[in-house]
This record gives structure tokens, C-alpha cells and sequence, in this order.
């Protein structure tokens, strides 16, 4: 599915819709093995860290999200939601190698059910994606214009 935003608004709106969309799944799919990995591909100043903020809001959560460049990865809880328990956001851009993903507690992240992982720049731990990872490609199209393509 493509959309295309004309700002920031709209972006966060797509954000709206995808958390229903993962709620739907907590909801319908009591199967699902482990968290709900999302990688975020695209290029530097496409939205990826826009778009956690869009989705961080429709979860209520009330804590201000940076982007995790520097610090590789942040974790908000959920207190209040009935199916998630954290919201992880990491920013792999700095890692040199996948494996350093393993250091920050990687595979304890990917199997406890209740997190949603958001991954920017998934291409840089390729190798360490859980099978059935979501993607989301964020465009550049004009400084106000973005395309994102849910995959
Ligand atoms: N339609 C739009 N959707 C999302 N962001 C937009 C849009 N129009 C303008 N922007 C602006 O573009 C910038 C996107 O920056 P953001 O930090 O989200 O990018 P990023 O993909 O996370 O980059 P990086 O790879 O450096 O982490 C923000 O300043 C945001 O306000
Ligand atoms: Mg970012």
C-alpha cells in the first residue's frame, strides 16, 4: 500500500491508522509468536522518526521521542494499553556490524509478546530480522511531500 503525505499531520495520521491496525492484530491474533518488529527504510530526513512520533501519540504515550541515533535505542511503556507492554524504537544507522544489535538485548526484545519494535535503518542488522518483520519504505519527494509504502 502506498500513500503519499503532504505534511506532517498527514504522516501522523497514516500513524494513526497503522496503530489500529496493529491493535488489530493483538486483538485477532492471539497465535502471534513474540513481538511485532517494523523496519523503517529510507533516507535521512524521509520521516522514519516522524512517523514513531505519530504512532507514540496514538498510543498515548506522553513522553517526548527523540531520535535514538546516539543512544541506538529507546523504550517506552505502555502501562495503560491492554496488549502492548513497550513501545522500542531504534535507530541502527551508527552500528557498524548486525551483531551489535545483540549487545542492547536484541533477542530478548524480539521474543517478548507485548512489544512493538520500531527499526530505522533495518538494512544494517538485515541478517537478525525476525521472519515476518513489517516494512515501511519512507520517500522523499519534496521538503513537505513524503511517500510511504506499507509493505
Ligand atoms: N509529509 C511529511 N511527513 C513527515 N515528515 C515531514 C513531512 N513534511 C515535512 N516533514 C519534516 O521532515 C523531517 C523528517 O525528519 P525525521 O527525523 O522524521 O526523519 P528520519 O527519516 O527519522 O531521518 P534520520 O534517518 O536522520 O533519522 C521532520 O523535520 C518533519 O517535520
Ligand atoms: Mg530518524
Amino acid at each position: 500500500m502506498k500513500i503519499t503525505t503532504k505534511n506532517l499531520e498527514e504522516t501522523h495520521d497514516v500513524a494513526k491508522d497503522f496503530v489500529a491496525s496493529l491493535n488489530a492484530i493483538m486483538k485477532n491474533d492471539q497465535m502471534h509468536e513474540g513481538a511485532i518488529v517494523i523496519g523503517l527504510s529510507g533516507d535521512l530526513g524521509s520521516g522514519k522518526t516522524s512517523f514513531v512520533q505519530g504512532v507514540a501519540k496514538h498510543f498515548d504515550i506522553d513522553d517526548k521521542i527523540i531520535s535514538p541515533t546516539f543512544v541506538i535505542q529507546k523504550r517506552y511503556e505502555m502501562k495503560n494499553h491492554k496488549n502492548f507492554k513497550n513501545l522500542v524504537h531504534i535507530d541502527a544507522y551508527r552500528l557498524e556490524r548486525p551483531e551489535e544489535i545483540i549487545r542492547i538485548g536484541w533477542h530478548d526484545l524480539i521474543k517478548e509478546k507485548g512489544n512493538v519494535i520500531f527499526v530505522e535503518w533495518p538494512e544494517k542488522i538485515a541478517p537478525l530480522l525476525p521472519e515476518g518483520s513489517k516494512k515501511i519504505v519512507f520517500e522523499f519527494i519534496d521538503p513537505e511531500t513524503r511517500k510511504l509504502e506499507i509493505i
